[in-house]
């Protein structure tokens, strides 16, 4: 299959869903919502660029398990909002203190500290507006869903990992400790977005397992080569500025085991994610090329 080609089609269809609920003008022509610097801050992130791979996973692992139509919209478009925020706040002068993102100026570089904040604690809790909104379908699913999105970015996910990244920065830490920051700060979400899928879809048990194994592993594969690019990837290609972490000391896969021992983790664990996904038919293909396209991309 084209890989290319499909994530550009899913890309589109995330973008113009997003778009839905983020519209620049109303029906009048008017800007929409007030106050217009919160959403010119939130669609300045929002609309700059980003892969949108946390919600054509989930679109990816709904069609999989044979799920059809639009209902993974609303949750497709609450983690991309969900992972936007984050990026927001990881660029902060508090935290990784970066200028560029997604090709442009951070938010915080061009709304202010203030308002990057705000915007995202806009769009993390627009995510769940969102989500609980379109509560068609099976509601204790719907509940369950948004449990666990709720779990995959909070203390017991994302925002706890991001805690043990700064607090790990400047330290030798182990590899347990590294291995818990990926794992969280990035892994839980892109899991999420799988399992989100799956639970959707319809997926039994059975299904929910092997992809639940096969996105723990793309999700830290995926932040390895995240680090990986930030030694060796090409700034303009990447959107965002490389040679941070080495600057930072910030504890990554390349500065305990070097680039690699860490392409090669990289690629195993991207390997043992796709032979867990070969009991199942064509249909997982698309999913299977994500993964590949998590090793060998260059943004
Ligand atoms: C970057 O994520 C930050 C990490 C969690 C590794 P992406 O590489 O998915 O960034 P965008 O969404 O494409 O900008
Ligand atoms: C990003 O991790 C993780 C989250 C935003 C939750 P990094 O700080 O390593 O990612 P980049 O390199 O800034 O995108
Ligand atoms: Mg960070
Ligand atoms: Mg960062």
């Amino acid at each position: 299959m084209d890989i290319k080609k499909y994530l550009e089609e899913k890309k589109k269809i995330v973008d113009a869903a997003l778009e839905g609920c983020f519209p620049n003008t109303d029906a009048t022509g008017c800007e929409t919502g007030y106050p217009s610097s919160l959403y010119q801050a939130m669609r300045h992130s929002l609309f700059s660029g980003g892969k949108r791979i946390r919600p054509i996973l989930s679109i990816a692992a709904f069609e999989a398990v044979g799920g059809k139509g639009d209902k993974i919209l609303p949750f497709a478009c609450g983690l991309e909002m969900i992972h936007t925020y984050s990026l927001i706040h990881d660029d902060l002068p508090a935290i990784d203190n970066d200028d560029y993102r997604r090709g442009k100026p951070a938010c915080h570089k061009v709304f202010g500290e203030a308002i990057g904040i705000l915007a995202g604690d806009g769009l993390l809790t627009k995510a769940f507006e969102l989500m609980t909104k379109h509560s068609f379908g099976d509601q204790e699913i719907i509940l369950n869903i948004v449990n666990e999105i709720a779990r995959a970015s909070g203390i017991s996910g994302m925002v706890g990992g991001q805690v043990a990244d700064i607090e790990s920065e400047g330290k030798e830490v182990d590899f347990p400790t590294v291995q818990y920051i990926h794992t969280h700060k990035t892994g839980a979400l892109i899991l999420a977005s799988v399992r989100t899928g799956v639970k959707l879809g319809g997926g039994d048990e059975e299904t929910l397992k092997a992809f639940t194994h096969f996105g723990e592993r793309i999700g830290l594969a995926f932040q390895i080569v995240d680090d990986i690019l930030n030694v060796e990837g090409k700034a303009e290609l990447l959107g965002k500025s490389t040679g941070s972490d080495l600057f930072k000391k910030k504890a990554t896969y390349p500065s305990l085991l070097g680039i690699e021992e860490s392409r090669r983790r990289a690629a195993e664990l991207m390997e043992s994610g796709i032979d867990l996904l070969n009991p199942f038919g064509p249909e997982v293909e698309p999913l299977k090329e994500i993964a590949r396209f998590v090793i060998r991309r260059e943004s």
